[in-house]
């Protein structure tokens, strides 16, 4: 019997969210070393069987099926241009649900990528990411197509919504390392109330993401130039921006506070906000450090990614 498998990164946004859903910039980054995983062991006939292992859910595939991961399925034999297939559908990820590392995205990846595998079909990074997107609206209302786009390329990218999103050179190695304040916020009702108080005083919530689109360019040059400690500074003016735009809050403010005190370049929520993850930008001497603060300041996970810079390449 044969067994596919594939699986999916998780994604940190680096700056420009929520300015990303009108149509500003955002520079987003594959966190490698956290993954969803699916593993498919087709059988000749009969039906789909899809297991959720770590919810312990677990469902038939209907065509008509609303769930955005039946939905997702249904996008990939339509892409595939094969009738459903038949089997058992595994899912497993070591991403938390809700907390801006792109569960839902990854998940739903590697299950494209697991059919495809088994169709022996090579999916381009875009046509993955125009399939898993039709679950995040399922998910999360009007998404900026961010997550499923960062996730599929597995590189940084630079992202503009209705753009073709374009790789990013990063001139020096970075690391990151994300702190989980434990909360958990719905990404569409957070970009929900922002659109409600954006209707309400659209100027002041343009000139936001005027702001913000301004230092994600700066951060770009940053970026490939390997200026880190700009990188840093221009995360902390990111922060500054998504307070006003009413999307932080005190357990977020506390784990960048302690990342800053530790020794970080800089630091900001990441995602939605309101809860989720926390990002700070480290020397590499400080990562123990930061990761000590970031606990004691409360964080329930910490994670350390590193982001390869133009250097270790030669
Ligand atoms: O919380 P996350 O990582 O899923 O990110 C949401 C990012 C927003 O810019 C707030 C929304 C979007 O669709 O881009």
């Amino acid at each position: 019997m044969t067994v596919y498998r594939a699986s999916a990164c998780a994604k940190i946004i680096l700056c420009g969210e929520h300015a990303v859903v009108y149509g500003r910039p955002a520079i987003a980054v594959p966190v490698p070393d956290v993954r969803s995983h699916a593993t498919f062991t087709p059988v000749p006939r009969g039906h789909l069987h899809v297991f959720l292992d770590d919810l312990g859910e677990a469902w038939t595939w209907q065509e008509n099926s609303p769930h955005p991961l039946a939905v997702v399925i249904r996008h990939t034999f339509a892409a595939l241009g094969t009738s459903p297939l038949a089997g058992e559908l595994h899912l497993h990820s070591d991403i938390p649900i809700g907390g801006g590392l792109g569960s839902s995205a990854s998940v739903a990846t590697a299950v494209v990528r697991v059919l495809a595998r088994a169709l022996d079909v090579d999916l381009s990074p875009a046509r993955v990411a125009a399939i898993v997107y039709e679950g995040e609206r399922i998910w999360h209302g009007t998404p900026s197509g961010i997550d499923n786009t960062v996730i599929a390329y597995e590189q940084p990218i630079w992202f503009v919504k209705g753009t073709p999103p374009r790789p990013i050179r990063v001139g020096r190695s970075l690391t990151l390392v994300i702190g989980d304040s434990g909360i958990r916020a719905a990404t569409r009702e957070v970009v929900g109330d922002v659109r409600r108080r954006w209707q309400e005083e659209r100027e002041t919530y343009e000139a936001y993401f005027d702001h913000i689109a301004h230092l994600v360019r700066q951060a770009r040059t940053a970026l490939e130039i390997g200026d880190i400690p700009t990188l840093g500074r221009l995360l902390d003016e990111n922060q500054y921006w998504l307070e006003r735009i009413g999307v932080s809050a005190p357990e977020l403010e506390r784990l960048i506070r302690a990342a800053r005190e530790a020794g970080a370049w800089g630091a900001k929520l990441a995602g939605a906000g309101r809860g989720g993850n926390m990002i700070a930008l480290v020397p590499s001497a400080r990562v123990d450090a930061v990761v000590q603060a970031l606990r004691s300041a409360g964080a329930v996970h910490t994670y350390r990614t590193t982001i390869p810079g133009e250097e270790t390449a030669q």
